[in-house]
């Protein structure tokens, strides 16, 4: 099973990225965390990654599409995969049709303003990514791994704004995209995350 994870910032990709990941037992590949995880080592695509990711705009095709197409060469993505956060526009789509197939694409679908309430009160865990929101938290504390929850660095106001107009500029032209190819299937994003899970389950299973 190969699948995309299409969907603004905010929208919900990696709290139903972890959910589709376990029930299918195939990897979660998310490239906004494969660059925090850099940026946190320090490491040079890191470097890189930060000085577009701090201003919400998008890391350089060349670095991006690489990293996917070589940890997709990876043993546990044989079986299947989960690409969350990518691709991100349509040049990055067409280079991952010349190196991988992709059964469907899930567009989690949410309106505007509740990206923005979303995202604003968002905490993610340090360690594993997992998202949460101020609102439901019952700790500050991740309940998979015990680290502190943080708020991450673009998910200021500035930063947001610059990464919803990429999203319309960029990466929404890719619902069309996948329609085109018969693989475009659309959730309500709007519903709790458990039902949007249902709906995504129900998807996968036709
Ligand atoms: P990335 O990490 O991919 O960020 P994003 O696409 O902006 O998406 P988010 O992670 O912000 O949101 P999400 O959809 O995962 O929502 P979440 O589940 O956390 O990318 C970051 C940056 O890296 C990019 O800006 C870019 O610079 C760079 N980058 C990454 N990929 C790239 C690529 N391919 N090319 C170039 N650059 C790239 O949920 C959000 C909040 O809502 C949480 O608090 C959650 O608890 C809550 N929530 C979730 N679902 C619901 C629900 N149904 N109801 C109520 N609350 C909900
Ligand atoms: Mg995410």
């Amino acid at each position: 099973m190969n699948l995309i994870l299409l969907g603004a910032p905010g929208a919900g990709k990696g709290t139903q990225a972890v959910k589709i990941a376990q029930k299918h037992g195939i990897p979660h590949i998310s490239t906004g965390d494969i660059f925090r995880k850099n940026i946190k080592e320090q490491t040079p695509i890191g470097v890189v990654a930060k000085s577009y990711i701090d201003k919400g705009q998008l890391v350089p095709d060349e670095v991006t599409v690489e990293i996917v197409r070589l940890r997709l060469m990876e043993e546990d993505a044989q079986k299947g995969f989960l690409l969350d956060g990518f691709p991100r526009n349509i040049e990055q789509a067409k280079a991952l049709d010349k190196f991988a197939s992709v059964d469907t694409v899930i567009n989690i679908d949410v309106r505007l303003d509740a990206l923005c309430e979303r995202i604003c009160g968002r905490r993610v865990c340090g360690k594993c990514g997992k998202s949460f929101h101020i609102t439901t938290m019952t700790s500050e504390f991740c309940d998979e791994c015990g680290e502190k929850l943080i708020h991450r660095d673009d998910d200021q106001p500035e930063t947001v704004n610059a990464r919803l107009a990429v999203y319309a500029k960029s990466t929404q032209p890719l619902i069309d995209y996948y329609k085109e190819q018969g693989k475009l299937e659309s959730v309500d994003g709007m519903k709790k995350i458990d039902e949007v899970f249902e709906e995504i389950s129900k998807v996968l299973s036709k």
